[in-house]
């Protein structure tokens, strides 16, 4: 157990690890029949996935500012379904195993995500 001494940023791989899985996690979501739409109907997605890089990295403890609104504002309007949320999950998770990220890493993410439920849920 390393956990106490590298960060969650550093065991994703700093911003270019980051900036990665999230390359391939909006590529997840473009192909995935149940959130697709969501993205497909965004009106700037390179600004979407700028941020949610940016999220990830603030949340992981990197040096990053997430330059963008909280998840409730983000999402509120929305009505995204509880089928919608677990599905972006799997987006998520099945992108850090493309990278190779170890489980102890990904399961902190998980529960990073599993957190922000009650602001992302038909809010
Ligand atoms: C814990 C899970 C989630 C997190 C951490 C998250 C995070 C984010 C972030 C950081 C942004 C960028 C905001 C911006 O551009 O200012 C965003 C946008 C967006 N999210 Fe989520 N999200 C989550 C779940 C979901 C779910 C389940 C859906 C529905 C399928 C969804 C749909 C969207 C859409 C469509 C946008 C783009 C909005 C736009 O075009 O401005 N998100 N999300």
């Amino acid at each position: 157990m390393n956990q106490t001494q590298t960060s969650l940023y550093e065991r994703l791989g700093g911003h270019e690890g980051i900036a990665r899985i999230t390359r391939t996690l909006i590529e997840n979501h473009m192909a995935n029949p149940i959130v697709k739409t969501r993205y497909a109907n965004s009106e700037n997605l390179e600004r979407v996935e700028r941020r949610v890089v940016e999220f990830f990295c603030a949340g992981a403890g990197g040096p990053e500012t997430y330059s963008g609104e909280d998840m409730l504002t983000t999402h509120r309007g929305m009505n995204v379904s509880e089928q919608e949320f677990v599905s972006v999950i799997d987006d998520a998770m099945a992108a850090l195993d493309t990278h190779g990220i170890a489980p102890d890493a990904r399961n902190e993410v998980l529960a990073i995500l599993w957190s922000l439920k009650g602001e992302v849920i038909r809010v």
